[in-house]
């Protein structure tokens, strides 16, 4: 069988990793796919920049369109963020040229998901996107595949990585929230335009793609009520504490008979609780399906090697030809989402 030839978009803090491991993996990825996987073009801003990556063989692509245009390419990999275009034009592209995708965009899943989920369904191509939740956590999996069969009545959890850290480390070492989000920056956990991360849309993004695959609903970010942590102090925390309490930065998505609430927030947590003992950059997702005990996933939530895992594994798929619906459902089937007027927990 001939190797499944992939061009990526974006070299970043995940593209790098992407290639890294695709060329160090290559060949536990054939035998788990049958078929080998090469990287043959890839694109970034720009050319010209010094990147610790070898590079020698592959193509260099003039644009992400060009790239996902390409002849050579079977599955185009989009890593550069935002919700708008170059990434949208070019995943539309290569959806409708039938090609399958892989992103780790939340940004842009959770704004055209639907539109996208719709040209993928009509031209063949799958459209993987991992990596946007949880980052190594198999959470898009677990809800899209793993738990088809059973109805979810809840899920929730710490979906962004940076607040956590950020969080953690204000904590345990009583350093400045501004402090704690620069080191979040240079390990590569935050996004481009960290107040995102920060002010919660991150996190309301991620929740809105998770509501979306547990209620089989269209994905709505804008129907998420928004709290961030960026007006949280060390004094907060430690007031938290003497109290037996922990801040944490939750997103819970659950079903009423008034409709789906989704909120993200900070949300005092009990310190015996088990949601209280996920630090740093950890991820937990938590969901409570009907009949069955809550399920709880808890991984690396941000970070290259951890973001590059996923991307890999979704790639790994579309190798091995699984074409999953990518909501998990014909999109045609996907409800509005009704909004259920938030109430305080
Ligand atoms: P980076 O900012 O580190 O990298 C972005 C890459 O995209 C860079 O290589 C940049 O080029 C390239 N790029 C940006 N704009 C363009 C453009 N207009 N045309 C061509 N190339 C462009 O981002 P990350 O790697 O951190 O994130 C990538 C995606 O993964 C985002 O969607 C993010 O939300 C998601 N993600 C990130 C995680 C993380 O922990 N970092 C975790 C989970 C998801 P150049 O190098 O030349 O500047
Ligand atoms: N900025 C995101 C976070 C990256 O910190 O969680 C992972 O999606």
């Amino acid at each position: 069988v001939a190797p499944l030839r992939v061009g990526i978009a974006g070299l970043g803090t995940v593209g790098a990793e992407v290639v890294r491991l695709i060329e160090e993996q290559s060949r536990t990825l054939s035998e788990r796919s049958g078929r080998g996987v090469r990287v043959v073009a890839v694109t970034a801003r720009s050319k010209a920049k010094k990147r610790s990556l070898d590079l020698r063989g592959i193509d260099w692509a003039r644009s992400p369109l060009d790239l996902a245009n390409d002849p050579n390419v079977d599955c185009f990999v989009e890593l550069m963020g935002g919700s708008g275009d170059p990434a949208l034009s070019a995943i539309e592209a290569a959806l409708k040229a039938g090609k399958s995708v892989v992103t780790a965009n939340k940004a842009l899943i959770a704004k055209h998901g639907v539109r996208l989920a719709k040209a993928a369904e009509k031209h063949g191509g799958a459209l993987n996107y991992e990596a946007a939740v949880g980052a190594a956590i198999p959470v898009i999996k677990t809800l899209r595949e793993g738990l088809a069969g059973t109805g979810v009545n809840r899920v929730y959890g710490i979906l962004n990585g940076t607040c956590n850290y950020i969080l953690t480390r204000m904590e345990q070492e009583g350093l400045s929230f501004a402090e704690c989000l620069k080191d979040a920056q240079r390990l590569g956990y935050a996004e481009a335009n960290p107040s995102f991360d920060v002010d919660g849309h991150d996190t309301a993004q991620k929740l809105a793609i998770l509501a979306s695959l547990a209620f089989g609903t269209k994905v709505a970010q804008s129907a998420v009520y928004v709290e961030g942590i960026s007006s949280i102090a060390p004094e907060d925390l430690r007031a938290a504490e003497e109290l037996g309490y922990r801040v944490k930065l939750l997103g819970v998505a659950v079903r009423t008979a008034k409709g789906i609430e989704q909120r993200v927030h900070p949300t005092m947590v009990p310190k015996s609780s088990s949601i209280a003992q996920v630090m740093g950059v950890t991820n937990a997702v938590t969901i409570d399906g009907e009949g069955i005990p809550p399920i709880t996933l808890v991984g690396p939530g941000a970070g290259g090697a951890a973001t590059a895992s996923a991307v890999v594994a979704d790639i790994a798929d579309v190798a091995r030809g699984i074409r999953a619906k990518p909501f998990g459902r014909p999109v045609e089937r996907l409800r509005d989402t009704t909004k259920a007027p938030m109430e305080r927990h």
